[in-house]
């Protein structure tokens, strides 16, 4: 499994941290082989009563990481059969309570992974972009529902077209958060895990499976695999990519 993904579980919480804060946390392949890993394992754990995740560092997560992306074989292959998307499939059909830690830059799939989970705490420095269309993509990890959805279409558009970026106050008045911590990020989540953990976990399951529909987004996420895949080889996403490689050489 990638160093760059920690796992531990404490009386039935298992905490998952991305470690690659050098690189502001940006997955790669690897990683999300490991997180889909970790997710699977404690769902299948009769013991496993939430997952916490969180990330090392001052930022959560930049997205994918550009130039493993670039390099891992993309385009080739069912999009149902990248690592990425086993990771989407894992946190979509994930029954048990997903908690999510956020502090700092969450970029792209960074973002849109928090709307998989079902507490979400940022810390008052959480920044929220999707620059997907900047970088000449589409929006993915079923965002393009679930996002319009949760905030309005009008304001979704713009925060996916127009490269705005959502601080920690606008995300919770956008109800994409379920709180706004001052100082402890990572101990509000682990308190709330707790909290959750106490809990009936079948009461839990059903609660969680009659709130969401993941038949249905994955068929969304899907589709937007299939046409994000279109959009990478378009001249627009090349120079975005190229031009941020350049940056970073
Ligand atoms: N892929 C690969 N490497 C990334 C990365 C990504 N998505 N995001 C950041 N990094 C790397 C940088 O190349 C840099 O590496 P270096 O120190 O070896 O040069 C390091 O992480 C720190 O990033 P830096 O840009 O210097 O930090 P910052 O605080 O100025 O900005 C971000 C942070 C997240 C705003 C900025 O890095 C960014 O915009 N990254 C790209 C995000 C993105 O477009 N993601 C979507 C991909 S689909």
């Amino acid at each position: 499994m990638s160093e760059w993904i920690l796992s531990e579980n404490t009386d039935g919480i298992v905490h998952v941290r991305l470690n690659r804060a050098s690189k502001k946390n940006a997955l790669t392949s690897d990683m999300y082989r490991a997180l889909s890993e970790h997710i699977h394992a404690a769902a299948a754990d009769i013991q496993v009563k939430a997952v916490v995740l969180s990330a090392e560092g001052s930022d959560f997560c930049a997205g994918n990481d550009i130039l493993d992306f670039m390099q891992s074989g993309f385009m080739n292959g069912g999009v149902e059969d990248l690592p990425v998307f086993q990771f989407l499939k894992a946190i979509n059909y994930f029954p048990k309570p997903l908690v999510a830690a956020v502090q700092g830059q969450a970029v792209g799939v960074g973002t849109t992974l928090l709307l998989h989970c079902d507490l979400v705490y940022l810390s008052s420095d959480a920044r929220l972009s999707l620059p997907f269309v900047q970088l000449g993509l589409v929006p993915e990890a079923g965002s393009s529902r679930l996002l319009p959805k949760l905030v309005g279409h009008q304001r979704a558009f713009a925060w996916m077209t127009l490269g705005e970026v959502v601080t920690a106050p606008e995300a919770l008045r956008l109800n994409l958060a379920t709180a706004v911590v001052d100082d402890d990020v990572l101990g509000a989540a682990m308190v709330a895990a707790r909290r959750l953990a106490k809990l009936s976990p079948s009461a839990l399951r059903h609660t969680k499976s009659l709130m969401r529909d993941p038949d249905d987004l994955w068929a969304v996420i899907v589709e937007e695999g299939r046409i994000f895949r279109e959009q990478l080889a378009s001249p627009e996403a090349a120079q975005a990519f190229t031009a941020f490689m350049k940056k970073s050489a």
